[in-house]
């Protein structure tokens, strides 16, 4: 039998592994094994992106949305939670604010909130471009038209985050009620790519239901569809959320996924999420360590930080955006990283 070490050595030659070897790596790892993943994961990253990691502000401009996904904390069905929308106003200021302190690439992440319009959203996507000209603005608004998608590129947005959640047509229903499909989310990451947007794609790691099996099928999926981002993050239960007792997913398994993820994608931009961050204090640096070259700092105003919880316990829900800025550039500098004021582009050619 192959030992581990081999199995990533394979992994990182041929950037694909057979199924069983996918297990292997997946569910019996030792810690010496999962340093090494994370050592050659680390060394494919620096051949690519160097020491640099990359900034990009998120703002949570609304939390509604009209979708009930069973582990979100911000699905409709959830009447405790408080809802929002924020101006545009409030988003250009957020801009601003974030512009100065040194981020170049903007995330408008939302709920799936029929309130804005395609020509709203075109309009903002417009004006941010126009007012800051040297930054990509990323859309995390869930599915659309392709026609929709089309119209916001045009209108100047660079990049699209949407995460599968899993690839699994059975663990799909599983999560989401019956009008959200996997086919459906599929096609809408194909039309995206196929517009011209870097692509973003990725799982809960650890979600109720999942296998190793499901995490497999989600490695096929993103081999085929080459992403450019993959967010990976563990699922973490919300209170009001019919998952309120389900376990969350595991530090290592993420580290893991993470690194494999590296080794599978050398060009692709993986963020330390704030869920990671979120299970253990220095989740986010141990994310950079196994592979991962962004973080997403919070530009939201603080007013309304406390209002876009998708799952319990999310930290830096009271920070000013100066303060994660200055924190994550502390976090990153300790560990040997600088955070750089760049847009931070995918570094592979289509
Ligand atoms: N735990 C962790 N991540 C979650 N997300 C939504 N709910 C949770 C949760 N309970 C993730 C989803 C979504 C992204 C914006 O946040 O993967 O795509
Ligand atoms: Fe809207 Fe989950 S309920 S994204």
């Amino acid at each position: 039998m192959k030992d581990h070490r081999e199995i990533i050595d394979q992994l990182e030659r041929e950037r694909t592994l057979p199924d069983a070897d996918f297990t292997a790596l997946l569910t019996d790892l030792s810690s010496e094994d999962g340093e090494y993943l994370y050592e050659r994961a680390r060394e494919v990253r620096h051949r690519v992106y160097g020491r640099d990691v990359y900034l990009r502000g998120l703002i949570e401009f609304t939390n509604y949305c009209k979708n009930d996904c069973y582990y979100c904390g911000i699905r409709k069905s959830n009447c405790n939670a408080q809802r929002y929308r924020l101006t545009d106003e409030q988003i250009l200021d957020c801009c601003e604010q974030g512009h100065a302190l040194g981020f170049r690439t903007f995330v408008l992440q939302g709920g799936e909130d029929v309130w804005y319009d395609d020509d709203h959203i075109c309009a903002l996507v417009g004006e941010i471009k126009r007012r800051f000209s040297d930054c990509a603005v990323t859309l995390s608004i869930g599915e659309k038209s392709r026609e929709s998608y089309q119209k916001y590129f045009d209108a100047g947005a660079d990049r699209y985050l949407l995460r599968q959640e899993t690839s699994d047509p059975a663990h799909y229903r599983y999560l989401h009620p019956a009008d959200l499909s996997i086919e459906h989310r599929k096609q809408c990451l194909r039309d995206l790519k196929d517009i011209g947007y870097q692509v973003g794609c990725g799982i809960m790691v650890g979600s109720p239901g999942q296998t190793p099996e499901h995490i497999i099928a989600d490695l096929h999926f993103m081999a085929d569809l080459q992403p450019h981002m993959v967010g990976i993050g563990p699922f973490i239960p919300h209170k009001d959320t019919p998952f309120r007792d389900e376990a969350p997913g595991t530090l290592e398994d993420t580290l893991h996924l993470l690194a494999i993820l590296r080794l599978m994608l050398p060009n692709a931009l993986l963020p330390a999420t704030t869920a990671l961050g979120t299970i253990h204090p220095q989740g986010r640096e141990k994310g950079i360590l196994a592979g991962a070259n962004v973080v997403m700092p919070n530009l939201s105003p603080t007013s309304v930080r406390k209002k876009y919880l998708l799952y319990d316990g999310k930290i830096c829900t009271g920070d000013e955006a100066a303060e994660c800025h200055h924190c994550m550039e502390g976090r990153m500098r300790r560990i040997g990283y600088q955070v750089v004021v760049s847009r931070g582009d995918w570094a592979g050619t289509a």
